[in-house]
């Protein structure tokens, strides 16, 4: 007879995943970003679980995710220009964006009493399923807060246990989270890098939105001003040739089009000409060097500074600040 322990996967059926929804739990789920901590917006016990759960503070609003742009125009108010625009290019997709609200329809917690919400559509087709069988739903990245964010079914199991309920809907398929965009002075403006880049959104919008200038004073998304994404080992970043490494026997995380003689171990994030594998695979190695222990590793930033890159470049910044 099978009987629950800590060592079982709790990885839920999609009937599943919606009963425990609409009951008030928190459930996994896959998103075509990265894995998110699912809670029904209409559930505020199963939203305040998951600052619980992330060790997030009450200050970082959550994403909310609906399944047809009809959701969204139902919890918002005087929608900014060129919405619908984006909307019908990138909607279902990674891309999320900031909304005036009717502050009755979207509670505090879940906005962190800012008049604003944030709203994605997904792609995922798990993820739309499930949105289209039950409401929409909050979900935050499925790491601890700091820690980098979950691309596979097991780096969620981590971070919250293996008895943790988890819709497993196999690796994200672009493996950093939806680009956010807030209507600003007028303009469109990008207050957090993603798996969408500037020049697609200019491309629609007729402008290269610019990224935001974000301060402790003006945080336009609160969330960009906290440590993220970052693993236990220490990251070097360079510019550099790696044959300027003071370090002998470096662990390097690098390209496998470059040699790296005398390395103690590569890890690769693809090759240079390849974005799209570099964050596909980016949260994943920042989590193989926890899982074995790596203590510093020289990173090689020789990549271009345009596109897809701008994210990964992002993140590794961001990974190599100290906690
Ligand atoms: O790809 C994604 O967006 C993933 C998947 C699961 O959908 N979700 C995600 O959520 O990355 P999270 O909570 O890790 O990041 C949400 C970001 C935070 O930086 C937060 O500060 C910002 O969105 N945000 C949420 N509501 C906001 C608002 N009203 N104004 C400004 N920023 C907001
Ligand atoms: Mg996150």
């Amino acid at each position: 007879m099978l009987f629950f322990n800590e060592f079982m996967l709790m990885r839920v059926s999609f009937s599943e995943a919606v009963n425990r929804l609409n009951q008030g739990q928190v459930v996994a789920v896959p998103t075509e970003t990265v894995y998110g901590l699912a809670a029904l917006l209409c559930q505020e016990n199963a939203i305040g679980e998951i600052f619980r759960l992330k060790g997030r503070p009450a200050c970082n609003p959550l994403i909310i995710h609906v399944g047809a742009v009809e959701q969204c125009l139902e919890l918002c108010s005087d929608l900014p220009p060129d919405f619908m625009k984006l909307a019908a290019a990138f909607w279902p997709g990674p891309l999320t964006m900031i909304l005036p609200i009717q502050p009755d329809r979207v509670p505090e917690i879940a906005r962190a009493k800012l008049p604003t919400a944030a709203f994605r559509l997904p792609k995922h087709e798990i993820a739309r399923q499930l949105l289209l069988a039950t409401s929409p739903f909050v979900a935050p990245s499925a790491n601890l807060s700091g820690s980098p964010s979950a691309t596979k079914p097991e780096h969620v199991e981590k971070d919250f246990g293996a008895g943790f309920p988890l819709l497993d809907g196999g690796s994200s398929l672009h493996g950093v989270e939806s680009t956010i965009l807030a209507h600003v002075d007028g303009a469109w403006q990008i207050v957090r890098l993603g798996a969408l880049t500037a020049k697609q959104i200019g491309a629609v919008l007729g402008y290269l939105p610019e990224c935001a200038v974000q301060t402790r004073e003006n945080p336009i998304s609160p969330g960009q001003l906290l440590q993220h994404y970052a693993p236990k080992a220490k990251l070097t970043l360079s510019l550099n040739a790696y044959e300027s490494c003071p370090q002998k026997r470096p662990v390097v995380v690098g390209y496998g089009t470059r040699e790296y003689h005398g390395a103690k171990r590569v890890y690769l994030l693809g090759d240079t000409i390849d974005p799209e594998q570099a964050a596909y695979r980016l949260y994943a190695l920042l989590r193989e060097l926890d899982l074995e222990g790596v203590e510093s590793a020289w990173v090689d930033m020789d990549i271009p500074v345009e596109g897809l890159w701008q994210t990964v470049r992002e993140r590794l910044a961001r990974a190599s600040l100290s906690k």
